[in-house]
This record gives C-alpha cells, structure tokens and sequence, in this order.
C-alpha cells in the first residue's frame, strides 16, 4: 500500500480566482494554465494499519497545525472514495518549489499528493476522477494531472461532478518558455484561498472579473491553437491584471505585488516598445513569470537577472501531467 507520483507546478494564463462552494472547491469561473517542467513535487504515501493518525513530512520535517489538517481532510476523502476509513498514512513530499510563495506548491503539492495516495490506497481512477478528486485538495492543482495547455471547466452541478480540468494542447505542441523570476521566497501573508474569498466577499470589482472570463477564453483558446504569441501574452497580461485589480477594491484592500514585483512588469512592457515580445503573469505572491519565445532566451534573462531586488531567474518549458515513480 505504498506509492510515489510525480507533478509538476502549473501557471495560469487565464486565473482561478473565487469559489462558489468552498467545501468542495468549485471555482466561479474556468480557468486556463500552462504545466511548467521547472517546479515539481514528489510523494510517496504509505497507507498503514499500524498508524492510528495520518503522518505528514515536507521537505522531511513533520508537519502539523493548519498545513497538516488540510493533507488530512484530503486524506479522508480519499479514503472515503476507497471505502477504507480505518487506514492512515504516511506521507513524504518534497517540493522542488518555493513553499507558499506564489509558485503553486499545492498545486504540484496536491496533484501529487491525489495521484499517491489513490494509487497507493489502491482506488481505480480515470483521469478526469483524479481531477476531480484532486481539486478538492487545492483547485489549481486539479490542472496540473495533465501536461501542456490544460483548461479547468467550472462546472455547474452543486456535486461537483463536472468541475474538472481538460487537456486542451499536450506540451509538444508549442514551445514557449515561461521565465520564474524570483524576488522573495518567503512565504506570503495572505494565501490565495483567503485572498480570493475576501476578493469575492467585498470587492465591487469582482463581478466584471467573473463577467470577463468567457471572452478570454475564447481569445487565448484559438490564439494557443494558432500559436499566436502576441495573442496570447496579451490576453494572459491583462488577465492576470484584472484579477490582482480585484484585491485593490476588497476591504480591507491587499496585494501580492512589491516594489520589485512592478520593477519587472515594467521591465517586460519596455521590452516589448523595443520590439522585444514577452509578456508576464503574476498568482498570489509578489514573484513573477515572464512569458517568452526560444529565440528571446538571452535578452529575457540578461534583462530580469539585472533589475535590483531579483535573487533568480528559473526557466521552464511546458512540463507533462502527473507521473508514477
Ligand atoms: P502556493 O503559491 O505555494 O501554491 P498556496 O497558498 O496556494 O501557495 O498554497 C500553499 C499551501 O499548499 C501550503 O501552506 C501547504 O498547505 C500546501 N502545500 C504545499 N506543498 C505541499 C505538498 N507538497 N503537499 C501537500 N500540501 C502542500
Ligand atoms: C492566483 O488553487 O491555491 O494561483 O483552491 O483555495 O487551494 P485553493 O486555491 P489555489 O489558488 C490559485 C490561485 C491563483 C490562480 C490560478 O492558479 O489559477
């Protein structure tokens, strides 16, 4: 009853930002992302009949409080799915992946943490289950069971039954590069469940960002099937704009960004009056992921290595869904 599976983090060119059921995590609108071969969790859950309470290490240190609560209430619906209420596990993961910092470490975290411990716990899954099972642990990571281009479908049954991600184009099918610049590895104050329920609770702005999403979608779909690149950085800039707008109106008023955090989206649109095209994205935390083609390679990184307040820059190509070790 023991198994290791391997995700990869994912970045949302189209967010995920506000649930209408936040027991069963079930987002407001679709989202859109893009799985990165750069950032990755591995675990390995061990189910035990010797354990009488779950055990969690991360990045071999013993975890409890909130973090462990949230790997154990998971584990119970895992367990609940496999009929098997009386085991516990064991669980190991390492994040390759700044913990908490905006870089989507439950995303990698959970997919892994879903794939795992089905497996390991021995429940017969089709993707789209894991997906689905998987979502219930942190909703971006439903997304990152696949690889590529992958859209997460809202759904709209109150079971959640049909809340789950799509492959839209496998990692093969266009070669870009999504630059992680990191500015602060520290872990944020505000996670990005509390930051989106406090967006959706009081933010006046938040009803055009759901009443958005559908014409983005539209646009970046056919601008990735084309591989129109100047289509989709666009859409995916303005996008990730719209969402941290929201969390200017809330109240009481946050945002993820630092001074360094504008630095750099500076820096991205001066690229672009010089003919340079890249384009950026920014999730829950004040690091920045800059989107790019091959050929753009040296400029793009000179450029991002020489803003003061950037600690590194880690390139990433499109990375594959979730894997078994
Ligand atoms: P991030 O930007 O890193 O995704 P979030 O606020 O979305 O930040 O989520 C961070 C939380 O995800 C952590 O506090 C922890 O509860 C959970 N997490 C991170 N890594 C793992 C992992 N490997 N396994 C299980 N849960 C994880
Ligand atoms: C800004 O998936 O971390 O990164 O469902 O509460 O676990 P929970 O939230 P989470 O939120 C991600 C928000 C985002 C946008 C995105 O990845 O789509």
């Amino acid at each position: 009853m023991k198994a290791t599976a391997k995700a990869h983090t994912n970045i949302a060119l189209i967010k995920y930002w506000g649930k209408r059921d936040e027991s069963l995590i079930l987002p407001m609108n679709n989202s859109l992302s893009l799985t990165l071969d750069g950032f990755y969790t591995t675990t390995t859950a061990e189910f035990r009949e010797d354990l009488t309470a779950d055990r969690f290490h991360l990045n071999d240190r013993l975890v409890d409080g909130t973090e462990y609560q949230r790997v154990t209430a998971f584990l119970d619906r895992i367990r609940r799915a496999a009929g098997r209420p009386d085991v516990f596990a064991d669980i190991h993961s390492t994040n390759h992946v700044p913990t908490a910092a905006g870089f989507a470490s439950s995303a990698s975290g959970f997919a892994a943490l879903a794939a795992a411990a089905a497996k390991a716990i021995g429940l017969q899954v089709t993707d789209p289950e894991l997906s689905m099972l998987t979502r219930q642990g942190s909703g971006s990571a439903c997304r990152s069971i696949y690889g590529g281009f992958v859209e997460w479908e809202k759904g709209t049954k109150a079971d959640g039954s049909d809340s789950y991600a799509v492959p839209i184009a496998p990692k093969d099918h266009w070669d870009l590069r999504v630059a992680a610049v990191v500015l602060s590895s520290s872990e944020k104050k505000i996670l990005s469940r509390e930051g989106m329920k406090r967006t959706v609770e009081t933010s006046p702005f938040y009803p055009a960002w759901v009443d958005n999403i559908p014409d983005d979608l539209a646009a970046i779909k056919q601008g990735i099937s084309q591989k129109d690149f100047e289509k989709v950085g666009e859409i995916a800039e303005a996008n990730c704009l719209r969402m941290h707008a929201t969390t200017l109106a809330a109240s009481p008023p946050f945002s993820y960004w630092h001074s360094t955090t504008m630095a750099i989206m500076q820096a991205v649109q001066d690229l672009r009056v010089s003919g340079v095209p890249a384009f950026f994205t920014i999730d829950a935390g004040p690091n920045v992921k800059v989107l790019y083609l091959p050929e753009q390679e040296k400029i793009i990184r000179n450029t991002l290595q020489e803003i003061p307040g950037v600690h590194d820059v880690t390139v990433s190509r499109p990375g594959e869904g979730v894997s078994y070790i």
